[in-house]
């Protein structure tokens, strides 16, 4: 999709289609007052006429409204003025493009991104604008022999906005929306593949070929250099599949140098089986999203590249496939960690942590700013929070409430849980350091409690993204999580550094 940013009145327009929204009941917003103005009042007696309430998700296509020069005029319902808020407003959007994708027009004209949305500016409007278009128009085909293509499909979108005086914070949005909806899709595309697909050899090529195209360095361990580290957690996931265990590691190098970096890294399971705790064949498909948190963080390296961000940031990305082969290890086995504490491995389908742990040690030799995992790490948080917000938690508050933030900001939002060292207790082992489980109660708790164990060293926040990585039913499918909330946590921290001095490159 193209986008473009505008000024000006709606009636004079020449475009496929201008998109103007009504509230209930039957109120113009202000363009399509505008717009009713030019074609003396058309507008408003089509809505006494009972042809269109103003309610959320209703909408009217007109044609060639006399006093106007576009070939159509949709009018989107808003519903209740009052009551139009953010999620109010990104609904609306997608109303319009969804509507725009069907009608047959190559180009529409949006006046939408101009309706107050409280206490959101320009720039937030523009850049929702943009994630919700794309959003709406993603489709996940490449392995369908027959695709089912939309006639005259959408090709332009321009997004207007009020005064002059806008378009230069609205232009930045639009950068920043889309190598921010560029890199969600990119992500979509690695998760929706299924497993035969997507291997962890695979997303090491991936990686690889996202390095050619961005200019990040990219490096990649592979078992025999995992063994000489001695991430023998690791390693004693991958031993049940044939798929050889990658270590992945990216490199934008946007900032000073020798600024510490910041430290992204992702759980890539790229299928979870459950391994000898054999997960139930219900619903096991959706495991191959068991790779959510590998493939945001080497999407969210793409969107920094795209964004140039003056920042340094590494992805690190473990990944291996959890099987239940001859090899596999077995519940009671005992491993020892690459930090050097062993770990009675009580329920093979607790992998997630046991690849993160050692990803989790090797990271401390970038002697990193901050550390951020991200992992569909526990079916508890899909329980405790849904698909609404990702689990947050943190060893250090500020770090966490910067993660938060962004969330909001994003409108990809996360909410924190406590990381009390009450809950360790859950993970005493008879016969090793720890156990990888920690029994039914706080099982998101319990998890981070054990990664905890291994992020000493340096400020860490760990995201749960079991519940909001993908959709489940009819809609499944990935949804691109937590793409905008890192990309909106990387943009503050480098907005931050600006702010303090230092010139963005
Ligand atoms: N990948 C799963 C977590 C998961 C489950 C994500 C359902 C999304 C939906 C993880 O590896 C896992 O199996 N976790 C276990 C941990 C348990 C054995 C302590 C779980 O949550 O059941
Ligand atoms: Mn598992
Ligand atoms: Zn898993």
């Amino acid at each position: 999709m193209e986008f473009s940013i505008k000024s000006g009145s709606p009636e004079k327009q020449r475009t496929a289609c201008v998109v103007v929204g009504v509230f209930e009941s039957r109120k113009l917003s202000l363009p399509a007052e505008l717009l009713d103005n030019a074609a003396r009042g058309y507008l408003a007696e089509l809505l006494r006429r009972g042809d269109m309430e103003g309610k959320a998700g209703n909408t009217l296509l007109l044609h060639k409204v006399p006093g106007t020069e576009a070939d159509r005029i949709l009018l989107v319902g808003l519903g209740k003025e009052r009551e139009f808020r953010e999620k109010e407003y990104r609904a609306a959007i997608a109303t319009a493009v969804r509507t725009l994708n069907e009608t047959g027009g190559f180009d529409g004209t949006l006046y939408l991104t101009e309706l107050p949305v409280k206490k959101r500016g320009v720039a937030w409007r523009v850049r929702q604008a943009v994630l919700v278009a794309e959003e709406t128009l993603y489709r996940f085909d490449q392995l369908k022999s027959k695709k089912d293509d939309v006639r005259r499909p959408l090709r332009k979108l321009t997004f207007c906005v009020e005064r002059r005086t806008e378009l230069a914070a609205a232009e930045q949005a639009l950068i920043e929306g889309q190598a921010i909806a560029s890199s969600m899709n990119y992500m979509k595309d690695l998760a929706n593949l299924p497993g035969n697909i997507c291997t962890p050899t695979y997303l090491a090529e991936q990686a690889g070929a996202l390095g050619r195209e961005h200019g990040l360095a990219v490096e990649v361990l592979d078992r025999a250099a995992m063994e000489e580290l001695g991430m023998h957690s690791l390693l004693a996931v991958s031993r049940g599949s044939h798929q050889p265990p990658q270590f992945i590691i990216v490199k934008h190098l946007g900032g000073k140098v020798g600024a510490k970096p910041i430290v992204l890294v992702g759980k890539g399971v790229t299928f979870d089986a459950g391994g000898i705790s054999l997960k139930p064949a219900h619903e096991m498909d959706e495991m191959k999203f068991d790779m959510s948190g590998a493939a945001s963080v080497l999407a969210t390296m793409k969107a920094a590249a795209l964004m140039k961000l003056p920042l340094n940031i590494i992805a690190v990305v473990p990944t291996v496939e959890n099987m239940p082969g001859g090899g596999a290890i077995r519940p009671g086995d005992i491993v020892t960690s690459m930090s050097g504490q062993t770990i009675e491995i009580l329920n093979t389908d607790a992998e997630g942590r046991l690849i993160l742990c050692d990803a989790l040690t090797y990271v401390e030799r970038f002697e990193p700013d901050c550390v951020i995992d991200v992992a569909t790490l526990t079916g508890a948080c899909v329980i405790a929070l849904g698909g609404v917000v990702s689990g947050l938690l943190a060893n250090h508050d500020a770090l966490a409430r910067e993660l938060q933030d962004a969330g909001l900001d994003s409108w990809d939002r996360a909410w924190q849980l406590p990381l009390f060292d009450d809950y360790q207790e859950q993970l005493k082992s008879n016969f090793a350091d720890m156990g990888n489980i920690g029994g039914r109660p706080a099982g998101t708790i319990t998890a981070a409690c054990f990664l905890s164990r291994f992020t000493k060293k340096y400020d860490w926040a760990h995201l749960d993204i079991a519940g909001t990585a993908w959709r489940s039913g009819k809609e499944k499918g990935s949804t691109g999580r937590p793409v905008p909330l890192l990309t909106h946590f990387l943009l503050a921290r480098a907005a931050k550094k600006v702010g303090a001095g230092e010139t963005a490159r």
